[in-house]
């Protein structure tokens, strides 16, 4: 065996031994360059990727980081980018002398005397190109290149076994990435609140900005229908805040009559009124340093609304009857079920106060525009009043059917009463739907729709219905797993009629 035969292949097993020794191709690749050199007095050597449009230096021997970076070029464009587009090695024995050759990486000198070879071979693997090896040589005068361009082609095989390796273990992680991100997000995005259950988007939204908003003074409106929650959230919000452990006083602006409300806002001193027998605190006082809930918050008297204003701008105020200015730290919460708005254009509602406690709207969104969240609220209470009258009972999915499609005008706490009572009736510790309340058991939902928003079905009314029922036999059969009487049962039909619907639809 020749000399240079030996030095060669003792060149290769080296190179073998260094590929895949670390996770970072870039280390591997220099690391191989860097026995090229040693062994066959190389002065500089890149490795190039190629992508969709371009090929780009990855790692080199012999370039500076500046340089590095800027070895990218168009397929086609240059040695490099010749070589990568058309997977043929490319010798140019004496750069200087050569147009192609573009050394746009500015790595070398060329104005000097000596004549560098540049030797550039695709990296293969059958017929993909992943990429290119390049080496700048010192060239004697007529040298031939061929045993350089031999040991350069086995180097390339060895690269491309690592390169596509490589990318194998890159798309690999990159999706175990994306995963754990998307499972990262998913915990992320999903907000809970103590006892509150909601896992509909909207109650999600509310859910996100009371953790937004619960460490913030800024005062919050909470409106929505009667039984959506409003109260459970005031208190949500509380002990989320920093003022958790100082008190939560509820005001219901409603149940207190107007000759009485006053003082039980802002107290009163001794004699303030036939009746005063003593000075009393008000409930702005009791709440000093935790937070006020004003209930039903469109209930309080015009009359008392300047001074509620006053409190909620300068946090001061004075007892009835008393002189003394009394200073505060509250945090408002004021819910509504009534349209503020409208209340402010008939002139019941000072508008001033109305933008002072409506920093920040909080709309609880009504039982019927989040379905999703019925089974679940009625696990909980079930579970709840299980416990709570130690019983066993369970709602069948019939039953559960009827509770899902019904309308729920009383929200949350129509539900919450619902169950108790189904709990509480149950002799043999299962609903039916013959236990459950007539009202909604014969509940059929009307489309509540605004006529003036209805545009008019495209091709005309006859065929949308015959869409229509279409989508629903689907529907239905899909329900009873195909089922044909079944699904008729369904929807209404005798078999013999789905039968002849199934037909005329060509449904499978
Ligand atoms: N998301 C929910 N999860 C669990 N329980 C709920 C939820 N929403 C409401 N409830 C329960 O429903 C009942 C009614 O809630 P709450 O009193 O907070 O409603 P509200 O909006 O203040 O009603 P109203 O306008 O009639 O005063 C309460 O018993 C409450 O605990
Ligand atoms: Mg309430």
């Amino acid at each position: 065996m020749s000399e240079k035969f030996q030095k060669e292949i003792n060149a290769i097993y080296e190179i073998s031994k260094v590929l895949g020794s670390s996770p970072d191709i870039k280390v591997t690749l220099r690391s191989a360059l860097v026995i090229l050199s040693n062994f066959f007095k190389i002065s500089k050597g890149i490795v190039a990727v190629k992508g969709d449009e371009e090929v780009e230096i990855i790692s080199s021997y012999g370039l500076t980081r500046e340089e590095e970076k800027r070895g990218k070029y168009k397929l086609g464009e240059g040695v490099i980018g010749r070589v990568a587009k058309n997977g043929i090695p490319i010798v140019i024995p004496d750069i200087k002398s050569e147009a192609i050759f573009l050394n746009r990486t500015k790595s070398r000198k060329i104005e000097d005397n000596t004549k560098i070879a540049f030797i550039c071979v695709p990296i293969k693997i059958k017929n993909q190109i992943l990429g290119v090896i390049g080496i700048d040589k010192y060239s004697e005068e007529n040298r031939k290149f061929e045993d350089d361009l031999r040991l350069l082609k086995i180097v390339a095989g060895l690269f491309a076994i690592n390169i596509k390796l490589n990318s194998f273990y890159e798309a690999e992680k990159f999706s175990l990435i994306q995963e754990r991100d998307l499972l990262k997000n998913q915990l992320k995005e999903r907000y809970s609140l103590k006892n509150v259950i909601g896992e509909s988007e909207k109650m999600q939204v509310v859910f996100e900005t009371v953790h937004q908003v619960a460490k913030t003074k800024a005062s919050i409106l909470l409106l929505g229908e009667s039984g959506t929650g409003k109260e459970l959230i005031a208190k949500s919000i509380h002990y989320l805040s920093d003022r958790s452990d100082k008190p939560f006083v509820r005001v219901n602006c409603s149940a207190i009559p107007e000759g009485l409300m006053e003082s039980e806002l802002f107290g009163h001193e001794k004699g303030a009124f036939t009746g005063a027998v003593s000075a009393r605190k008000g409930r702005f006082e009791l709440a000093n340093g935790g937070t006020i809930f004003l209930d039903e918050i469109g209930d309080l008297p015009l009359s008392l609304q300047p001074k509620l204003l006053r409190v909620i701008q300068e946090m001061e105020f004075e007892k009835v009857g008393g002189e003394k200015t009394i200073k505060v730290d509250v945090r408002i919460i004021s819910a509504t079920n009534r349209n503020l708005e409208r209340l402010v254009q008939e002139g019941k509602f000072r508008e001033d106060l109305y933008f002072r406690l409506n920093v920040i709207p909080i709309i609880i969104p009504p039982l019927r525009e989040r379905e999703g969240d019925i089974p679940i609220l009625i696990d909980f209470f079930t579970e709840k009043f299980n416990k709570l009258h130690g019983k066993n009972v369970r709602i069948n999915d019939r039953a559960l059917n009827f509770l899902i499609n019904y309308n729920w005008p009383g929200n949350v706490r129509e539900l919450e009463n619902t169950i108790e009572r189904l709990v509480l009736m149950s002799k043999d510790d299962i609903v039916d739907v013959e236990n459950l309340p007539l009202n909604i058991r014969e509940f059929k939902r009307t489309f509540e729709r605004d006529v003036e928003n209805i545009s008019l079905p495209e091709k005309g009314l006859p065929e949308f219905f015959e869409i229509i029922e279409k989508e629903y036999i689907i529907k239905a059969l899909s329900l009873t797993k195909g089922n044909r009487k079944q699904a008729g049962k369904l929807l209404g039909l005798t078999e013999r009629q789905i039968n002849y619907k199934i037909q005329k639809y060509n449904i499978n």
